[in-house]
């Protein structure tokens, strides 16, 4: 149960379930830094739409470990298959949340994202890389964020956070598709903060740097870890648990504060 802040008292007891009752919607929920997101709202309390693509079992196993710590009769988490680069299932994925939960879609965070394996440079990459790169973290980026500019609740609450990359900033060699197809990502953010005036609606970029998921150890990498653990002024790689306070901070009523920013959460390698 939330403990509301005394009026009279200097030091305000702190807020336990911050986001109580908000429903949230995470894409790219079943695994990586997504998954570790879902489990974060849902342990600042909220309801969380679980989304895949195509490990449904991964996608149940996040489902249960919230709703088993869940003290309502009502599950606090669901999953919904969807594919973000495909307008009709964003829509139908906004609208699983809405009707789970029976109320409006109160925070968007899109996680769900690609990366080249191959790591090509910019020479060796295939226009089919550079689409699907394209399709899946810039126009599904776009669609989560326009149903979400059009459908989140408005007054006070609503919170639009996109999974972009500190690469944005570091401009590795053999990123640059990817990289760029996140900064098109930043870009649109920023200014759709500003369109946003006055619905209450606040809109940001979390960027992380090296994180350890299945991404970051998918392809030829033999070194990678130890790599960025000798970039990182910590010594060491980002874990899904470096990022998603972050997330947390900014769908909470105490981020609002925070609005069309890039949070680049790395260590401080760049
Ligand atoms: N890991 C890093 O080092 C790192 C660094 C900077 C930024 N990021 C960004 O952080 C985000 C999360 O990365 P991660 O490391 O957690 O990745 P990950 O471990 O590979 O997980 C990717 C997630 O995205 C989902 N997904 C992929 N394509 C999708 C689509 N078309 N529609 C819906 N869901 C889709 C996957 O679902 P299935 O399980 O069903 O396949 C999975 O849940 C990404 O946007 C990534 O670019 C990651």
């Amino acid at each position: 149960m939330a403990v509301s802040n005394s009026t009279s008292s200097p030091h305000p007891i702190p807020i336990l379930y911050p986001l109580q009752d908000r429903v949230a919607i995470v894409t790219g929920a079943s695994r990586g830094i997504g998954r570790g997101i879902a489990l974060h709202l849902a342990s600042l309390g909220a309801k969380v739409l679980i989304n895949y693509t195509s490990n449904s079992a991964e996608a149940e196993h996040v489902a249960a470990q919230i709703n088993t710590t869940s003290l309502s009769q009502l599950p606090r988490a669901v999953t919904f298959q969807a594919d973000i680069s495909d307008l009709a299932q964003v829509k139908s994925l906004f609208n699983a949340a809405e009707s789970s939960f029976n109320s409006p879609v109160d925070i968007l965070v899109n996680s769900a994202g690609v990366v080249d394996s191959k790591y090509p440079t910019l020479a060796n990459t295939t226009t089919e890389d550079f689409d699907t790169m394209f399709s899946i973290n810039t126009r599904g980026a776009f669609f989560c964020c326009r149903e979400a500019a059009n459908r989140i609740k408005r007054g006070v609450g609503g919170r639009i956070i996109c999974l972009t990359t500190s690469t944005v900033a570091s401009l590795r060699p053999r990123f640059a598709a990817y990289t760029a197809s996140k900064a098109a990502v930043e870009s649109m953010v920023k200014i759709l903060a500003k369109e946003l005036k006055g619905t209450g609606i606040t809109a940001n970029c979390v960027a992380p740097g090296p994180v350890a998921t299945d991404m970051f150890f998918t392809g030829d990498r033999a070194d990678a870890a130890e790599k960025a653990a000798a970039e990182c002024p910590l010594s060491r790689l980002g874990q899904v648990e470096d990022v998603a306070p972050t997330v947390g901070f900014l769908a909470s009523d105490a981020g609002e504060w925070v609005n069309g920013q890039i949070i680049r959460v790395n260590g401080g390698y760049v």
